[in-house]
C-alpha cells in the first residue's frame, strides 16, 4: 500500500494519516494545496521523500482547481500554491526539489496552454511517485550488501514505506537484506518526541516479519559499546554538498557513539535529498517544533513535566560528514571523500 496516492476522479490527494498509527489505519482525502500543506506541517505525512511526493500531488491539485483560462494566469495560481506548499516544513529538501521539478515540467508546455500544463503536472507528480518506489528498491539492493546474515542493526526514526511513497530508504535496505534471506535483527530507536520509531518503524517491521526490539534513544550508546551492533542505518532530510547530514534529532549522538565504538554508520538517501547548493551542513535550515510535543507526554494519565515547564524541541540535527561511514544512494554506495563522490552521484542520477 502506498503512503500517498492521487485520485484522478475527485481529484484529491489520498494518504495514510500517520498520526493515528499504529492504533488505526485511516486514509484521509485532501482537497486543496492548503490542506496538503497543513497535512505536511501537522505530520499526517512525514519523511523526506513522502513529503516531496505529497507536495508534488498538492501542486497537481492546484492545477486542477485553478479556473485560469490562460497559461499566464495558471502560472500565477501555481506560484501561489508553491508558496504555500514550500513553507510547510523547512528541512527536507525533497519538498522544494519536487515543487521545482513540477514547475519545470509545466513550464515546458507553457506555449501549449493551460490544459496541457494541468495534464503535465498530474503526469509528472505520478512519475515522481513511481520513481521514488523504484529508487528505494535500487538503494535497497545496493545497501543490502552492508548487512550480513545474523547482524543486529540500530535504526533511527522511521525511514520505511511510510516515510517514502513505498518500500523505504534505510528501512528499505534492511527489508532488502531480509528478502535476500539474511537474518537481521533491528534495535528500533523509539525516537522521542514523536516516537516515529516505536510507533511507525515497529509497525512496519512487524508486517514484514523482521525481528525487532524497541529501545529508548538513550540506550543506543550502551548497545553500541557492548559489541552487540554491526551497523547503524539512518535516512536524511537533507545532505549538503560535503556530506553533512540533517536528520531526525538524535542522529548526531548516535553517529558519535557509533564512531567511538568502530561501528559503521550508514546514511541511505536518494539523490533528491542531496542539496548541492549548500556547501556544508551549517547552512541547512533546522526545524524547531512546538514545545508541546515534548511537554504533552503523559504517564498513567498524568503529565510528566511539572505544570508551567518550558521546553525546546529541535526536530533535526546535523551529523558531520566525518562520522558517516558511507552513503547508500540509488546509483551506488559512496565512500569518502564525499564532496567528489556526492557531486558525481548526483550527476549520474541526472543522466539516467
Ligand atoms: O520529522 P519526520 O518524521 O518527517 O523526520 C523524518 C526523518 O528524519 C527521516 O529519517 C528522513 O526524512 C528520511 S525518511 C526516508
Amino acid at each position: 500500500m502506498r503512503t500517498v496516492t492521487w485520485d484522478p476522479e475527485t481529484p484529491s490527494v489520498r494518504m495514510i494519516d500517520q498520526r493515528l498509527l499504529p492504533g488505526e489505519l485511516v486514509l484521509i482525502d485532501l482537497w486543496s494545496p492548503q490542506e496538503v500543506a497543513d497535512a505536511i506541517r501537522q505530520m499526517s505525512v512525514r519523511g523526506a521523500p513522502a513529503i516531496g511526493a505529497t507536495a508534488a500531488y498538492g501542486l497537481a491539485l492546484a492545477g486542477q482547481l485553478s479556473k485560469a483560462q490562460t497559461a499566464q494566469d495558471l502560472w500565477h495560481d501555481l506560484e501561489n500554491a508553491v508558496d504555500i506548499l514550500r513553507r510547510a516544513r523547512p528541512t527536507a529538501v525533497n519538498l522544494s526539489w519536487a515543487l521545482d521539478r513540477l514547475l519545470k515540467s509545466a513550464h515546458a508546455v507553457f506555449q501549449e496552454g493551460p490544459s496541457a500544463m494541468r495534464q503535465r503536472l498530474v503526469e509528472e507528480a505520478q512519475r515522481l511517485a513511481d520513481e521514488d518506489v523504484e529508487i528505494n528498491k535500487r538503494m535497497g539492493a545496493h545497501g543490502a550488501s552492508l548487512i550480513n546474515d545474523g547482524d543486529t542493526v540500530i535504526h533511527h526514526c522511521n525511514t520505511g514505506a511510510l516515510a517514502t511513497v513505498d518500500y523505504g530508504t534505510a528501512l528499505g535496505v534492511i527489508r532488502s537484506a531480509h528478502e535476500q534471506g539474511k537474518r537481521v535483527h533491528v534495535l528500533v530507536d523509539e525516537t522521542r518526541p514523536r516516537l516515529q520509531g516505536a510507533r511507525l518503524t515497529a509497525w512496519e517491521l512487524a508486517q514484514y516479519g523482521i525481528s525487532y526490539e524497541i529501545i529508548t534513544d538513550n540506550a543506543a550508546g550502551y548497545f553500541l559499546s557492548s559489541g552487540q551492533v554491526a551497523g547503524v542505518f539512518v535516512g536524511a532530510d537533507r545532505v549538503a554538498a560535503n556530506g553533512d547530514v540533517a536528520n531526525k534529532i538524535g542522529t548526531y549522538m548516535l553517529a558519535l557513539a557509533a564512531q567511538d565504538n568502530d561501528v559503521p554508520f550508514y546514511c541511505v538517501v536518494p539523490t533528491s535529498t542531496i542539496d548541492l547548493r549548500l556547501s556544508s551542513g551549517e547552512k541547512i535550515p533546522l526545524e524547531e517544533r512546538e514545545p508541546s510535543e515534548v511537554l504533552d507526554l503523559m504517564l498513567k494519565g498524568k503529565p510528566v513535566a511539572p505544570e508551567g515547564s518550558q521546553a525546546r524541541n529541535p526536530a533535526f540535527d546535523i551529523t558531520p560528514n566525518r562520522l558517516v561511514t558511507a552513503f547508500v544512494t540509488e546509483v551506488g554506495v559512496l565512500r569518502p571523500p564525499y564532496r567528489e563522490a556526492i557531486a558525481h552521484a548526483v550527476k549520474e542520477s541526472q543522466e539516467k
